[in-house]
């Protein structure tokens, strides 16, 4: 699979992943087992935190460990609206916001990526003004932003809501922003990025109370101190930042995506095959790993930060409840989905975090799952094989799921929607072809009308 590079400013280069994400289908054949080892990338929404987190700094910002997909490609375009330069080498990323024009982001890049909408908060805080439209809501749900406004607002911008546009800006005679003490009704991940950045140039002291506790708020409060930041406690329900006046360069690198990692815990667990992750940090995986050693898989770390998935013979039932961190991830939810189909027993699963984000379940039990939602439980009958069979991806970690039961199913799988995949999966397929799987990438028009396509055993990592 080629690079998906991101736009620099010397040289601008389209966001991209496969050519025609939309016009192609993903089509495996399942039954095969997986082996080896698979590197896991940089994590996607910390890299989507830090790049809007360095708009604070007017100096250059060397990022590594980013992961080339269409979300980072996004938002680095929402940079570049704003008169920022990037510059893109493999997975090094090098930015300078020292030359912002723009206070403003535009319609059509934020409705794509409702994470740009997080830029409000660096903006405020180096400008004094930002206007951002409103992201609106996205297949899993409303996604309201009232939290990170209301934190603004009590760090004395000023914030109206028109035409669709967040206006904000911040009066007086040097257009700073004013610590606050500042209590989420809910530990939102990015109202506590927002305000943690907008704080970071804040004058005096703010403190979130209940703050999420994700480990990429923790990366992005690690990345701002790496510029001079004084940002104590994130990682815990409550952040204290003091105020700086300027932040200076830095050279960070982002964690290693916990769901990617996730995701091929799984996809070892649902083939019943042993595979090694590299580049992982398994205490961000607790509630994951807690739930697979539940179903009867052995999670082994290996080293500080490889873990190592010995399967059992079979996969048990159990219940799962999504929860803010340290709980269970909603980003994992639809791919735990996927694996409890084919347990022995009856699973129940409750999505307390998106009100909806249970869409696959349709497409799941068109491959032969047995699955009902009531509200936002799902109750999950085991069944004892799944059979491929054309689904369509719904959002991001649906199309994961979708993934992983076609890895486990009889016969294949063709699987539309791709655009979601590309949003958070760094070359998926290559990384599946190399631990075995039979998968191939075609244009949708070259597939019969009863699915049939070239032969699996042909495919190979060279193929994609
Ligand atoms: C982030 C992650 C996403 C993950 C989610 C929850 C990024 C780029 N995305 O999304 O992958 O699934 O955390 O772990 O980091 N809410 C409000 N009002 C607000 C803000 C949020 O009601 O002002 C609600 C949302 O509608 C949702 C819940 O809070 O129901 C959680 O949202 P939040 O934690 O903010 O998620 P995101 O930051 O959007």
């Amino acid at each position: 699979m080629e690079d998906r590079a991101i736009t620099t400013s010397r040289g601008f280069i389209n966001p991209q992943t496969s050519p025609d994400a939309d016009s192609s289908v993903l089509q495996i054949w399942g039954g095969y087992p997986l082996q080896g080892h698979v590197k896991i990338s940089g994590a996607k929404n910390s890299a989507l935190a830090i790049i809007a987190g360095s708009l604070l700094c007017p100096e250059d910002c060397r990022i590594r460990n980013v992961p080339s997909l269409v979300d980072v490609t996004r938002m680095g375009q929402i940079l570049l609206a704003l008169g920022v330069k990037l510059d893109q080498n493999g997975d090094i990323l090098d930015i300078n916001a020292s030359g912002i024009r723009q206070s403003q982001a535009p319609y059509e890049l934020v409705s794509q990526l409702r994470a740009s909408f997080f830029v409000i908060g660096p903006l405020l805080a180096r400008l004094g003004v930002a206007q951002i439209p409103l992201p609106g809501g996205c297949t899993i749900g409303a996604r309201p932003v009232e939290l990170h406004v209301r934190g603004l607002q009590a760090m004395g911008a000023d914030v109206q809501i028109e035409h669709g546009m967040v206006n904000a800006y911040v009066t007086g005679k040097n257009r700073k922003l004013k610590g606050a003490e500042i209590y989420l009704s809910y530990p939102s991940v990015g109202a506590t990025e927002t305000l943690m950045m907008a704080a970071t140039l804040a004058e005096g002291e703010t403190t979130i109370e209940n703050a999420a506790q994700e480990p990429e708020v923790m990366d992005l409060a690690n990345f701002c101190n790496s510029m001079g930041a004084r940002i104590r406690g994130a990682g815990t329900n409550t952040i204290t930042i003091s105020g700086v006046t300027r932040l200076h360069s830095t050279d960070y690198s982002i964690i290693p995506d916990r769901v990617e990692a996730g995701t091929y815990l799984v996809a070892g667990a649902i083939t019943h095959s042993e595979l090694s992750l590299l580049s992982v940090v398994p205490d961000h995986l607790t509630a994951v790993i807690a739930k697979l050693r539940e179903v009867g898989v052995q999670v082994v770390v290996e080293a500080a930060n490889q873990l190592r998935i010995i399967p059992g013979q079979s996969i048990m039932a159990t219940d799962i409840e999504t929860l803010p961190y340290p709980g269970f991830p909603t980003d994992m939810q639809a791919q735990f989905m996927a694996l409890l189909a084919l347990s022995e027993g009856d699973s129940l699963i409750t999505e307390t975090v998106f009100e909806n984000r249970l869409r696959h379940v349709a497409e799941l039990n068109r491959m032969g799952a047995d699955i009902r939602v009531k509200g936002n439980n799902a109750i999950v009958r085991g069944v004892p094989m799944l059979t491929g069979a054309p689904v369509v991806a719904t959002d991001l970690r649906a199309s994961a799921a979708l993934v992983l039961a076609a890895l486990a199913a009889k016969g294949k799988t063709t699987i539309q929607g791709l655009h979601h995949l590309d949003r958070g999966y760094e070359k998926l397929e290559e990384k599946l072809l190399s631990l075995g799987a039979k998968l191939q990438r075609v244009p949708e028009s070259s597939v019969d009308a009863d699915g049939r396509a070239s032969n699996p055993d042909l495919l190979t990592s060279q193929s994609n």
